[in-house]
């Protein structure tokens, strides 16, 4: 593939940001009273309002255009019919299987990977319903009452940001706790005051080979042994495990009728709708986690059908890449106006950053223009009362998705009209700032006009939808997932792959014997590294 600048494509999107990079959103909507109505999308009950992106109607054409020539379309059908487009690990991109209608069929090299989600989801529901229950009883005949999921990256973010986002639809019969630190203090936290019990432990790890997950399943062996006596038998009804890998599922001495399992296609931060969505469907019930699953399936009949101009995950990319190349914006800020969605932007640093932060094109010749923003965000109104000063006032421009519900869950006097005024006055502020002749006009000390001139034209976006349901949430993970496909796309890397977290595991492995079994240091190690060490276990003497 050519390389991105080249393209005409690109320079026309080039020419089109020395004309408008200037304009100011105040002249663009005073200009165009239409532009906050037309410059909208709405698919499958969430909306996109782009408006404040400083763009024009041009500048969508424009980046469809180059949608188009980058493949976008043909590389999307590529991911959907199972081709290997994670070059680099030579394996298919499914997460779109894992959540196509038990009548759909998908032949991948002879196999029908559809079949093979659904056998899986439905050992899964007999699973859950088991525990949910009561039927499913630990070793000295209790039910579960806690539910600890074990798991890191991937395996553990989905899981608790989807947790966290239904925990209004989820069973008061189980409490739930996640471990994924290997800091001790995470497992010693997450057991505290638990009875072993009534305790079912959840290790997730797609490759069970994680140090941190398996350093953390040793431990909650040892503590749930511990505590029921100290028979191995006990591990079989407080352990489970979710995994691709099931001969070391059975090293570790959980039985592997006990293990739901998962494929190679499905990347960690790709998975939370895999069976690594096991705390997910306990806590929500297998219908619940099926509707979650219908909200991701109805996002990508969208991708895969609309109309690139009215697309949503192509058209969040594509403002994506126009903020990132042509405006150079290094990062993005995602802003929950909805406290259940509160571990929603860590969960995106993963699936995004992960994703496409990348150096390389497929082909392993160096990028040419920038990749992916760092991904950051609180929820509303928390970051307004901290952050925001520099999103408004600050030399360095953050565009913000804003992410709003029409409705609360949980609707109590005049809150959820105050958490939406300020959602709303904030992208206005962002967008339409405010002028030193406004500032004068109140009233205010010359001295003090430039200390409260609001420069404006600061980038925003706002999803909208209804209220947050399962269904809901599995439409807003797909269309981030997909708006990061389409960024890969563009800028033709693999953003399957994440090489560039395995050489701080080497060099850890490296370390540990030194710390472990006061190893001596390899020669050639750095100073700094030496020196620390010492002064390490001089604390420690
Ligand atoms: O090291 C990064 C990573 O491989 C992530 O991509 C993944 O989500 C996480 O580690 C956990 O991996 P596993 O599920 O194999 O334990």
């Amino acid at each position: 593939m050519d390389a991105l600048t080249t393209t005409p494509e690109w320079a026309a999107l080039i020419d089109h940001h020395a004309q408008i990079g200037t304009a100011h959103l105040r002249d663009l909507f005073a200009e165009d009273p239409e532009r906050g109505r037309r410059l909208a999308t709405e698919a499958v009950g969430l909306t996109l309002d782009y408006s404040k992106q400083r763009i024009t109607d041009e500048t969508v054409s424009l980046l469809t255009a180059l949608a188009r020539a980058r493949g976008v379309e043909s590389k999307r059908d590529a991911m959907f019919a199972g081709k290997r487009i994670n070059v680099t690990e030579d394996r298919s991109v499914l997460h779109v299987a894992l959540r196509m209608p038990k009548q759909a069929q998908l032949m991948v090299e002879g196999t029908d990977v559809v079949a093979e989600v659904h056998a899986v989801l439905d050992k899964m529901g007999t699973f859950c319903d088991a525990v949910r229950s009561g039927s499913w009883v630990g070793h000295t005949g209790r039910r579960i009452r806690t539910v600890i999921n074990i798991g890191i990256g991937g395996s553990d973010l989905g899981p608790v940001m989807a947790f966290e986002a239904l925990r209004h639809y989820a069973t008061d019969d189980l409490s739930f706790r996640f471990v994924s630190n290997v800091d001790s203090t995470d497992i010693v936290e997450a057991t505290r005051g638990l009875d072993a019990a009534e305790t079912l432990f959840i290790v997730s790890s797609k490759t069970f080979t994680t140090q941190e997950t398996m350093t953390n399943a040793q431990s909650a062996r040892a503590w749930s042994l511990a505590g029921l006596g100290g028979d191995e038998s006990a591990v079989a009804k407080h352990f489970v495990a979710v995994s691709t890998n099931a001969e070391a599922v059975a090293a570790f001495g959980i039985d592997t009728a006990n293990m739901f399992g998962f494929w190679d296609w499905v990347g960690g931060r790709y998975s939370m709708d895999s069976a690594i969505g096991l705390s997910t469907m306990l806590a929500v019930g297998p219908n619940g986690f099926a509707e979650l699953l219908a909200g991701f399936c109805a996002m990508d009949e969208h991708f895969t059908s609309a109309p690139l101009e009215a697309n949503l995950p192509v058209l969040l990319g594509l403002l994506a890449v126009w903020n990132r190349n042509m405006l150079g914006c290094a990062t993005q800020g995602v802003m929950p106006y909805e406290q259940y969605l509160k571990r929603f932007p860590a969960y995106l640093q993963q699936l995004t950053m992960e994703s496409n932060g990348k150096h390389v094109t497929l082909d392993g010749s160096p990028v040419d223009a920038d990749t992916g923003a760092i991904v950051w965000g609180e929820p509303g109104t928390n970051g307004q009362h901290s952050f925001y000063q520099l999103l408004h006032q600050g030399t360095t421009v953050v565009p913000v998705d804003f992410i709003a519900f029409a409705r609360s869950l949980n609707p109590v006097g005049d809150h959820h009209d105050l958490l939406l005024a300020n959602v709303l006055a904030q992208a206005q502020a962002m967008a339409f700032g405010r002028t030193a002749a406004e500032v004068a006009a109140d009233g205010t000390p010359d001295e003090l006009v430039p200390h409260k001139v609001m420069f404006g034209n600061r980038p925003t976006s706002i999803l909208l939808a209804e209220v947050l349901t399962p269904f809901c949430l599995g439409t807003l993970i797909a269309l981030y997932e997909h708006s990061v496909f389409v960024q890969g796309a563009i800028w033709d890397i693999d953003s399957f792959d994440q090489w560039g977290v395995e050489l701080g595991k080497v060099l850890a492995r490296a370390i540990a014997p030194q710390l472990l079994d006061g190893a001596p240091a390899p020669a050639g190690q750095d100073s700094s590294t030496n020196s620390l060490l010492e002064r390490i276990k001089g604390m420690r003497s």
